[in-house]
């Protein structure tokens, strides 16, 4: 896999670089206005080390990402502008311009009016359906933008989208400096984790059952919260242990916390991808504030992982403490398992 810092000035000068960038931050209104902005940017920030790499270079950065799931459909608190103005505080000096779209004349002229060291930001590339049905026109307008591709989006490299998988193809490829490093620390655990390695696996999303099942081969012991705390079809699962006081998905209770507790204090290795209950609501952060504590008081190598999670150890001022922070829930538990992605394939089958 090549990475972007091989690239020289001579290369970058006066070229466009379409980066796939993680952009999909939460959300939050306050201050007294309706207006939403960023509430945990630590994603950004790796998607601003990688531009500021490119523009140091004097190329021309373009950004294309998604914020949530708008399902191919324009959704007005999904738009990209309050990660804009984020973006925009975190590169200081940068001209930074916003596409109404995210392609199309009116991006394509803008795109091509960029002078070097100048950003545009393009609308939510799932505002699109064709970004997520991989359609084969929609990545060649894409690729059509720029010279070469980046990809510093490690965190949905599972999955097989137009901006993560073809557009890599039609272009020279490379991942960005974030990315680079997240695949640097997951292949030391995969490779020769300290064992035992135990597993945390919680959150609110469906889906990740199939990555429970997929990680069994490397685990010693695998916790469940969230929405996985009755997953039927991971009963039986061997090295799998259910909470035993979960009430349904809002939390684990205190017996579940102290049986996970006695495992994490004999690990290794603790990966930890989802929050184990509903943590947005005060009252059911608990469980996971425990456990969070329990992890970075034992003497285990810690990774810990996903855009729920990552926001929730921010809010309780914790996520330093862990050995490493992936950006990648999903795509971490799956790189974790199979020591590859789609997006990894995809950057290695560029031009
Ligand atoms: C994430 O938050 O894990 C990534 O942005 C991927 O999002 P997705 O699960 O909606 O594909």
């Amino acid at each position: 896999m090549r990475e972007v810092t091989q690239l020289t000035i001579e290369e970058l000068k006066g070229k466009r670089v379409l980066v796939a960038a993680d952009l999909d931050v939460p959300l939050e209104t306050g201050g007294g206005t309706d207006e939403l902005s960023v509430a945990d940017d630590y994603r950004l920030r790796g998607v601003a080390e990688t531009t500021r790499f490119l523009l140091g270079q004097r190329a021309i950065v373009i950004l294309a990402g998604h914020l949530g799931r708008p399902k191919g459909q324009v959704v007005q608190e999904l738009r990209m502008m309050p990660v804009v103005t984020r973006l925009r505080e975190l590169l200081g000096q940068v001209d930074i311009f916003r596409a109404k779209s995210v392609v199309g004349v009116e991006v394509s002229k803008k795109a091509a009016e960029l002078k070097p060291g100048q950003v545009l930001i393009l609308e939510n590339v799932r505002f699109d359906p064709r970004e997520e049905n991989n359609d084969a026109d929609f990545a060649r307008e894409l690729a059509k933008l720029a010279d070469y591709y980046v990809n510093e989006l490690f965190s949905t490299s599972h999955r097989e989208h137009a901006s993560i998988v073809s557009v890599p193809r039609l272009l020279p490829s490379y991942a960005g400096i974030r990315f680079a490093q997240e695949v640097r620390v997951l292949d030391k655990i995969r490779v020769q984790p300290g064992r035992p390695l135990v597993f945390i696996v919680g959150g609110s999303k469906k889906g990740k059952v199939s990555f429970v099942k997929d990680i069994a081969v490397l685990a010693d012991e695998i916790l469940l919260g969230g929405t996985l705390s009755y997953a039927q079809e991971l009963e039986g699962v061997p090295k799998v242990r259910f909470p035993v006081d979960a009430v349904r998905i809002d939390d684990i209770g205190p017996e579940s916390v102290a049986m996970f507790c006695r495992i994490i204090h004999r690990a290794g290795t603790v990966v930890w991808a989802g929050p184990l209950g509903r943590f947005e609501d005060e009252r059911y952060i608990k469980g996971s504030e425990k456990i969070a504590h329990c992890i970075t008081e034992s003497d285990c190598n810690s990774v810990v992982g996903g855009g729920d999670t990552l926001a929730m150890l921010g809010r309780l001022g914790l996520r330093e403490r862990f050995g490493f922070c992936s950006t990648g829930g999903g795509a971490m538990l799956e790189y974790l398992a199979n020591g590859t992605l789609p997006g990894i394939e995809a950057l290695e089958g560029g031009l």
